[in-house]
């Protein structure tokens, strides 16, 4: 079985060149490892807890989306959807939640230091705090519960997290599970580069100094002002430079080839002055980013592009994740009252007539075609025409095993009257009966 790996970003920001080179490049060049299959998700339920500013979080959904796809993220071989868009996260947060011991999520950071902050300033305990912000954790172990990640990317803040996710899996697997584990148990890889590119004034780059370096919103002019602002001493150019400890260098180091750094850093070293100095850094960089902003500017003024990719990743990630809530529900005792109809071949069978089903056929013009027919019979997707059986075949395939994802560049047209949204629903549930 393929490493699971799973990462959500919260929807609060707009992403910055930290944010580039600590995560969103390492998750782009990971998830295209064969053994490695990704789950990547915008946690705009986790940002409702920080912001209560509505059109803040729609306008970081989008430019966070925009922004993974514009660094190479393939959609179709990797799971990418929004957490608000799976319903069955905040119903397995519940049943988390259930299982929880207040007392440790009492002893979480982000509550822990708000409640103290409270006291130092002799205020009641909880002041100000919502349960949005103590329930943090949980909601957090259900993103990564519900998909039986193994391993899960995350800055060094978020390890507690993870340790806590694991817990609440155990108890839950012990309390209910009668031996087969329902969840499998997390863990969190901390990459050692992340986190470490320095910002403007050189402490490391964060919202919260607002020492950023803007990755694609401003285009190259606002990265090249944002590199023209970074601090420096104040020696003069032909003087010989100490490139250690230089941010311009670190920023470097994070986009040269090894030989590049070593010449950036010699050339410093020989008096090469700053502007001199930025003007390379900022050739650089924009180098590796100017062909991703251009994309990255298409999907943000199409966002129907943008929104019919994330709802496929949704009908993928749903197909994973109702069959696991189904199991999870009848463990806890949310059963149907009536015994589903007797013997499993017969549930079977229910079960398979309510799918809709794909018919591969040739006309009397001699050409190839498939449509998708919906269990009443409706045509949900008409194929257009196929010189071989073969080609018509192998879509088919595709769309049995990416769902929606497929959608975009299949030949095929939805039938009369029929939503994109049934068809991935139909597709997402030929994909959750083929698993079971
Ligand atoms: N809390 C994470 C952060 O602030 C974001 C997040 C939400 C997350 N759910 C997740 C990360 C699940 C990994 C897995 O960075």
């Amino acid at each position: 079985m393929p490493t699971r790996v799973l990462t959500g970003i919260t929807t609060t920001g707009t992403p910055h060149l930290g944010n580039y080179v600590g995560a969103i490049r390492p998750c782009v060049i990971a998830s295209r490892r064969t053994d490695v299959e990704s789950f990547f998700f915008l946690a705009d339920y986790h940002a409702l807890i920080k912001c209560d500013d509505p059109a803040r979080i729609e306008r970081s959904r989008l430019e966070l989306a925009a922004t993974w796809l514009a660094a190479g993220l393939d959609p179709t071989r990797v799971t990418l959807y929004r957490q608000s868009d799976i319903p069955e996260i905040p119903e397995l947060t519940w049943l988390l939640t259930c299982v929880t011991a207040k007392g440790q999520m009492n002893r979480a950071h982000a509550y822990k230091a708000a409640a103290d902050a409270n006291l130092a300033a002799g205020e009641d305990v909880d002041a100000g705090i919502t349960m949005g912000l103590f329930s943090y954790p949980i909601l957090m172990a259900a993103d990564i519960l519900m998909f039986n990640a193994h391993q899960i990317p995350v800055g060094r803040d978020q390890i507690q997290h993870i340790e806590m996710a694991r817990d609440v899996a155990q108890r839950f697997n012990h309390l209910y599970g009668k031996g087969t584990d329902f969840f499998v148990l997390p863990e969190a890889v901390v990459e050692a580069e992340m986190a470490l590119l320095p910002g403007l004034d050189g402490r490391k780059m964060s919202k919260s100094y607002d020492n950023t370096i803007p990755l694609f919103e401003g285009g190259a002019k606002a990265l090249k002002d944002a590199i023209a602002r970074i601090v420096t001493d104040s020696k003069l150019p032909g003087e010989p430079k100490d490139p250690e400890g230089s941010a311009l260098v670190t920023l470097h180091d994070a986009f040269g080839t090894p030989e590049q750094n070593t010449a950036f850093r010699a050339a410093l070293r020989d008096g090469l002055g700053w502007g001199d100095a930025k003007q390379r850094l900022f050739d650089l960089i924009n180098g590796e980013l100017a062909p991703m902003r251009a994309r990255y500017e298409a999907l943000i003024n199409q966002p129907a592009e943008l929104e019919a990719i994330l709802m496929a990743g949704a009908a993928k990630a749903r197909a994973e994740a109702a069959p696991l809530l189904q199991r999870l529900r009848e463990a806890v005792g949310l059963r149907r009252m009536v015994a589903a109809p007797v013997a499993a071949a017969s549930k079977d069978k229910a079960d398979k007539a309510a799918l809709a089903v794909f018919k591969q056929y040739r006309e009397a013009d001699g050409q190839f075609y498939f449509k998708l027919a919906a269990a009443d019979g409706r045509v949900l997707l008409q194929s257009q025409a196929f010189a071989g059986g073969r080609d018509a075949g192998n879509w088919v395939k595709r769309l049995k095993t990416e769902g929606a994802a497929a959608l975009g560049e299949a030949p095929v047209a939805l039938g009369d009257g029929v939503a994109a949204e049934e068809v991935a629903q139909a597709l997402a549930e030929l994909i959750a009966a083929a698993a079971e």
